[in-house]
């Protein structure tokens, strides 16, 4: 499996991991992939921290950092975090905060201890560029992604004047068109099956018409990806590289509590939806009380990104530290794909690469099996 996109950046094979977890980063680059740390909800400092942990345990090896720069935003036009904070503050509606703190409350989850003002600009070009400049200080550290949009022209500069890859996720043709457009290195086409924020096309449907609408481009393939026969088929489509999500979410590298690795074990594909109940635009995520909350006619819609995750910030953050308090899975944010219902194990991220392998050569030896030569 060489395509000429993991040649390009030396991978042994052309598996990428998104994660949150630096563990995982560095587990999936060791094991002959590469692993993309989601650097969205860090601060810069934070980042900073995770960062010289890869570095210091990465060996020889690279790694990405991806960050969320939406196309459109409410406070686009804000060039500070004070300035963003301001209007974010005075735009949220009390029902707004009322409702979410009353889903928390009613599920037994504990207030954050510290008093802190801690906030999140996440999805913000303000706190994007930050990051993306502290990336960019990293020898191994070989590429940006983003995600929600092209990021803007001088991002794109910047990382390819330093001798680093930009690519960008799309969930839709027209986006991929606009990353092409923009000069971008390669795209990460996702279905809507994957986890976190997705469209309403299907990966089988969609990841063939972007490798052909963005030629000569890589084009690495996300949503539904969680075993070596969903790999073959995405390769099959003329991919250049899958990119996972979901599939790491329960390794024993992931930073998750007992908690969450149950709802994860338990659920089936059925078991998500595409919300907009978090951050404000469409993301897959478990299905819970929270979620079917926010759908209902008597309770306040979701509110446009950024407001919506500024709003739920503390909910989120509440929801990971208390994973197992009260009933606070019931309220959680726990973004996955469909290939949850795939996820019954524990298991290490380089045995999770090694059963992807093998059962991709499997899958490939039937079909050359099927096949009259
Ligand atoms: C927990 C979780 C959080 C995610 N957050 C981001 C993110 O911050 N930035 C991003 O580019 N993609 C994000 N995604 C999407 C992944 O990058 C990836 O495209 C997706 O997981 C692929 O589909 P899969 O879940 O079926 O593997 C997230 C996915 C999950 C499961």
């Amino acid at each position: 499996m060489q395509t000429d996109f993991c040649k390009q950046l030396g991978l042994e094979v052309p598996i990428f991991a998104f994660t949150h977890c630096r563990d995982v980063v560095v587990a999936v680059s060791k094991a002959g992939g590469i692993g993309v740390l989601g650097a969205v909800g860090f601060s810069p400092e934070r980042l900073k921290e995770e960062l010289d942990w890869i570095d210091e345990h990465i060996g020889a090896h690279i790694y990405g950092v991806d960050t969320a720069i939406p196309q459109k935003y409410e406070g686009m036009d804000k060039n500070t975090p004070e300035e963003l904070v301001a209007m974010l503050e005075a735009a949220i509606p009390q029902q707004h905060r009322d409702f979410a703190n009353k889903l928390m409350s009613d599920a037994g989850v504990p207030e954050w201890p510290d008093k802190d003002d801690e906030i999140s600009l996440s999805f913000s070009a303000v706190q994007a560029q930050a990051l993306v400049d502290i990336a960019l200080t990293r020898p191994k550290c070989r590429m940006i992604v983003n995600a929600l949009g092209t990021p803007p022209a001088d991002i794109v500069k910047q990382v390819q004047d330093s001798g680093r890859l930009i690519g960008a996720l799309a969930g839709r043709l027209k986006h991929g068109l606009a990353h092409k457009e923009a000069g971008l290195d390669f795209v990460v086409c996702q279905g809507s099956e994957g986890g976190g924020h997705a469209g309403e096309v299907t990966s089988m449907i969609l990841w063939p018409q972007m490798v052909d609408a963005v030629a000569p481009l890589p084009v690495l393939a996300a949503g539904g990806i969680g075993n070596g026969r969903q790999i073959l088929a995405a390769m099959s489509t003329g991919a250049g590289g899958v990119w996972m999500g979901s599939a790491w979410l329960n390794s024993e590298e992931a930073n998750a509590e007992p908690a969450q690795r149950d709802s994860y074990m338990s659920a089936t594909s059925e078991d998500t939806v595409r919300s907009r109940s978090f951050t404000g635009k469409t993301a897959r995520m478990l299905k819970n009380e929270w979620t079917e909350a926010w759908e209902r006619d008597d309770t306040p819609d979701p509110l446009p990104m950024p407001l919506q995750g500024y709003l739920t910030f503390d909910a989120v953050r509440r929801s990971h530290r208390y994973a197992g308090s009260g009933e606070c899975q019931k309220v959680a944010f726990n973004p996955v794909g469909q290939v949850v219902g795939q996820i019954n194990s524990v298991e290490s991220c380089r045995d999770i690469m090694f059963g992807l392998l093998t059962e991709y050569s499997e899958a490939l030896d039937h079909i050359n099996a099927i096949t009259p030569q």
